[in-house]
């Protein structure tokens, strides 16, 4: 396994992933492990990761320099290489002085080349992002690549096996980086492709049941790929020892709950607490219009209900949680700045004092699925599309209605049906109706009618970060407004939303 020593770039857990990826087990762990915790860790390979600190920062991450004597190879990667040349003999560091480089660039091999870049093309693009750089190479190592503004882009010690690259390797925006992060963990550390998700699962399992015990652990289930997944997992690891709650805000889609229920409490067996929790969340939503409030009403209600159950429970000494490694960065950890708080919708009872699990913690959303998928999930659950916590609530412009509601959980079906008719299901990132507040004159029949509007929202997208509309097919279109109108009491007009995000948003409110 490859440890990497989190030194807070924003791209560090990309790092183990990539060597995830490889087929070599690696995992993300605090700068601050000492060197007995390393020892007996025993890890095949060490990496320092990036950040965002200098060396000379008065509150610098620093690094016990007892590692470079364990015999272990060694890879800094950016702030991790200048963390070798600082505290190397012979080495130095030049602060901020005008000799930062950020973006891509190209990188030149030296006369000495090394067992790192062996293979990979001279010249080749790295992404840079330093402010710092290494103006003195340690004792024993050689140059081994340069940029035009960065001399000392590369440095190697094929003797020791400690080497250490300015540039994000982990990025794809370095061309070759996969390239020499395999040579590090293969060529030079010897490492061996032999690891699969089928392992992660076992990995947690001993850990879950290490740690549980004997004891009980609740879980707020959404019906979302995360905390669905967890409930499986957990369920593999201590069975009748966890509970979920469900609450049902009455806001999900159709036959949304019904499908959770059937697939994780009928297939998997799952002990699930149903909460239909359809009135109270209405009754506290009613003539409310403004979009942050309804988000507030259910986010505060939700935990209100999870609470009062939760409350009835004994003996639970633990709450599992579906984190994932996204929302820790986002969140900002020990090293790491906060980007934005995260906002799970049944985020944590703060009165309450469990113990908490994330197992999914170091695994980022795709990885998550496929652990889903190694856990023999449906299809259907593990690549659902990313959905609200807030639901259709959100997708109701203006106040919300029981009448309201079916409208749109009613159209959004028909939306569902055809594209998944057309096959179009994994090429659409979200896609979804909303009940606009406008009406309109048409006419059906021989008469005129003054109803609402619906408009279709369909999105391409890596990360919901940013978006494009989806050019769906004309006559698919023209199916599905021909079927809501037909089908959808009180529609007369449907829109097809044609803006990207920015401007727009995904949702519409
Ligand atoms: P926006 O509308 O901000 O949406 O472009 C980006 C992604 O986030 C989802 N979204 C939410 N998810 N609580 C959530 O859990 C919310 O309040 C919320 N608002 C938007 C949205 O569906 C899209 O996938």
């Amino acid at each position: 396994k490859v440890l990497v020593l989190d030194y807070g770039s924003q791209y560090n857990q990309l790092i183990t992933r990539r060597i995830r990826e490889f087929g070599v087990f690696s995992e993300l762990k605090s700068r601050k492990m000492t060197i007995a915790e390393i020892k007996a860790y025993a890890p095949k390979a060490i990496i320092l990761s990036g950040g965002p600190k200098s060396v000379y920062a008065d509150d610098a991450f620093t690094i016990d320099p007892e590692i470079f004597k364990l015999q272990i190879p060694i890879l800094g990667v950016c702030y991790g290489m200048q963390l070798i040349a600082y505290k190397l003999p012979g080495g130095q560091v030049a602060a901020n002085n005008g000799n930062g480089e950020f973006g891509q660039a190209k990188l030149h091999f030296s006369q000495q080349p090394s067992l790192l870049l062996a293979g990979t093309p001279d010249p080749q693009t790295v992404l840079m992002s330093h402010g710092d750089s290494v103006a003195k190479i340690p004792d024993g190592f050689v140059l081994a690549a340069s940029t035009d503004k960065t001399a000392i882009a590369a440095i190697a010690n094929d003797q020791a096996k400690i080497y250490g690259v300015q540039f994000h390797a982990e990025t794809t925006l370095s061309e070759y980086g996969n390239d020499i992060l395999k040579n590090f963990v293969f060529k030079i550390a010897g490492c061996q492709a032999n690891w699969q998700m089928k392992d992660f699962i076992d990995l947690q399992i001993d850990k879950i049941r290490a740690e549980v015990g004997d004891k009980k652990v609740l879980l707020g289930l959404s019906g979302g790929v995360d905390s669905s997944v967890v409930a499986v997992l957990l369920h593999k690891a201590i069975g009748k020892q966890l509970t979920c709650i469900f609450v049902d805000h009455g806001l999900l889609r159709k036959n949304e709950a019904e499908m959770v229920m059937a697939s994780l409490a009928g297939k998997f067996g799952l002990n699930i607490i149903k909460i239909d929790a359809q009135r109270r969340f209405l009754s506290k939503l009613a003539h409310v219009t403004e979009p942050e409030k309804k988000r507030k009403i259910i986010g505060k209600e939700f935990i209100e209900t999870f609470n009062d159950e939760a409350k009835k429970l004994k003996g639970i000494e633990f709450l599992a949680q579906g984190t994932l490694y996204t929302d820790v960065i986002e969140s900002g950890t020990d090293t790491a700045q906060t980007i934005k708080s995260h906002h799970n919708v049944g985020g944590l009872p703060k009165d309450m004092h469990f113990k908490l699990i994330e197992p999914l913690r170091t695994l980022f959303k795709d990885e998550a699925r496929e652990l889903g998928e190694e856990l023999d999930m449906p299809h259907a659950l593990v690549w659902r599309q990313p959905f609200p916590g807030p639901g259709l609530a959100i997708r109701i412009l203006g106040e919300i209605t029981e009448e309201k509601l079916a409208i749109v959980r009613d159209s959004d079906a028909i939306l569902r049906d055809e594209i998944a008719k057309a096959g179009l299901e994994d090429n659409i990132w979200q896609y979804f109706t909303i009940l606009t507040g406008l009406r309109s004159v048409g006419v059906m029949g021989d008469g005129r009618t003054y109803d609402w509007t619906i408009a279709i929202r369909a999105i391409t997208s890596i990360d919901g970060m940013t978006a494009d509309f989806a050019k769906l097919p004309w006559d698919l279109l023209g199916k599905i407004s021909e079927r809501i109108v037909n089908e959808v009491g009180h529609i007369n007009r449907v829109v097809y939303d044609i803006t990207s995000k920015p401007p727009a948003t995904i949702e519409w409110e």
